[in-house]
């Protein structure tokens, strides 16, 4: 099992740049399912999660290649199977997006239900009772969702809650549904209206994706295009907490900027200096963070997931700040592990309580979930001495060469692969 071992108190400086979005690429690699035409995805992210994707459509029978270059071929006109199995949904809970595209293209799928995980229960009710409603007979057998339709009938849907991959699973089972669909209280993430924007390529007829009230009216079938993903605005938001955190002067190339605007307020306020171009950002910090109070909400609230890299900077910040996370309810794994590295931090239900400390101590630690584990990047890159983090295949799913990329900008990160640090 991978470690990264830091040693803290190197200041950030130089450029990087930022990988495509694994929230966008997920679904995005899914929508393939929706025709038998070639598909071109440039900007797509080498990480295991979607590899473990290209995996699960390898196994439906769609010929995936992802090159070096970043640009992944999808063809999906010889798809041989409609079961996404339990060993490769269990271990990403995204692989129910394949459950729309199958539906809507095939007319039955089954899927195994994805289980929890470190962050919450997480459960796909809304996903199944939106597909029920497009028509689709669709029940829970042995652990799966099993889902049958003749077609699709386009309706109106409105879910208890802002879901993004419900609402993404929602959107590829319309585009082919007969008539009209309204997904009422849809969520806006960038991510939601990138997918939006490939399925429009591909032929689909959507609008207002960006907005909470999104319209599609179905088509008889979708051709091939091409996409280029769009930025990954977390892994952009965590580098600027890095940079928070150690000081220095950054710039982040390939961002976009004008889907963070949440994010990079809270960065400001915390004291970085921030200029942002069009795809670029550029950010200076020196001295101590100031302590900014958090209450994490959908698009465009302050992302939930950022809010464990914004608690790392919030550790060492002048004064106490308060942390609200009420999307999920366990999302604050990385707590226990932050005060090990000696962060001062009180949980009471969704809140926490930080009250800044003026120094870090490096430790032995380990990370529990993706975002967890750059949080403990982030602080480990402040903290006096060495840190040592356990467990980093969490990061490796949703962060492409993250220690790379810090060496790169000067710190003292190196991967232990496999062996135990001396
Ligand atoms: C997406 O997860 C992201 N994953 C998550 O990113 C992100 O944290 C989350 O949205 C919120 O922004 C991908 O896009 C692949 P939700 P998702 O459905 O879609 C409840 C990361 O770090 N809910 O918006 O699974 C749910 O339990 C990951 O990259 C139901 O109750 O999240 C949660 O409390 C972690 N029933 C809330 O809604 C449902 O059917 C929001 O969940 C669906 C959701």
């Amino acid at each position: 099992m991978d470690k990264l071992r830091i040693t803290g108190g190197a200041r950030l400086h130089g450029e990087i740049a930022v990988s495509g979005a694994k929230n966008a690429a997920l679904p995005i690699l899914c929508a393939g399912l929706l025709t038998a035409e070639p598909l071109t995805l440039s900007n797509v992210p080498r990480l295991n999660d979607i590899s473990t994707t290209l995996r699960l459509l390898g196994r439906l029978g769609v010929h995936a290649e992802h090159g070096a270059d970043g640009t992944v071929q999808l063809r999906a006109d010889k798809v041989d199977s409609l079961e996404a199995p339990y060993e490769l949904v269990k271990t990403m809970r995204a692989s129910i997006l394949v459950l729309g595209p199958l539906l809507a293209r095939f007319g039955q799928a089954r899927v195994s239900l994805p289980g929890g995980c470190a962050i919450g229960q997480r459960p796909v009710d809304q996903h199944i009772k939106g597909l029920a409603a497009l028509g689709a007979d669709i029940s829970i057998e042995h652990g799966f969702v099993v889902a049958r339709a003749q077609r699709l009938k386009g309706t109106t849907i409105r879910t208890d809650m802002v879901t993004v991959t419900g609402t993404e699973n929602l959107m590829m089972a319309a585009v082919l549904a007969e008539g009209r669909t309204v997904l009422d209280n849809a969520a806006r993430e960038p991510e939601v209206v990138d997918l939006a924007e490939l399925l429009i390529k591909m032929g689909a007829r959507i609008e207002g994706h960006g907005t909470d009230r999104i319209v599609i009216e179905g088509v008889e079938r979708l051709h091939g295009a091409e996409h280029r993903v769009t930025p990954d605005r977390i892994e952009a938001g965590s580098f600027l907490c890095a940079v928070g955190a150690a000081g220095g002067d950054i710039t982040l190339r390939g961002a976009a900027p004008g889907a963070m605007g949440a994010t990079l307020a809270k960065l400001e306020a915390a004291g970085l200096r921030l200029e942002c171009g069009p795809d670029w950002i550029r950010a200076r910090m020196d001295g101590r963070p100031q302590p900014v109070d958090i209450r994490t909400q959908e698009y465009p609230g302050f992302a939930t997931d950022m809010q464990a890299q914004m608690m790392a900077l919030n550790t060492l910040a002048d004064g106490t700040s308060v942390i609200v996370e009420t999307i999920f309810e366990n999302r604050y794994m990385h707590v226990q592990e932050l005060c090990r590295l000696g962060a001062e931090i009180d949980i009471d239900g969704h809140t926490a309580v930080v009250r800044g400390v003026a120094r870090l101590s490096g430790a032995r630690v380990m990370a529990t979930d993706l975002r967890a584990s750059a949080s403990l990047v982030i602080a480990g890159l402040a903290a006096e001495g060495q840190t040592i983090i356990d467990r980093i295949y969490h990061l490796d799913r949703g962060y492409e060469q993250m220690e790379v990329k810090l060496r790169a900008l000067g710190a003292q990160i190196e991967r232990l692969s496999g062996k135990e640090p001396a």
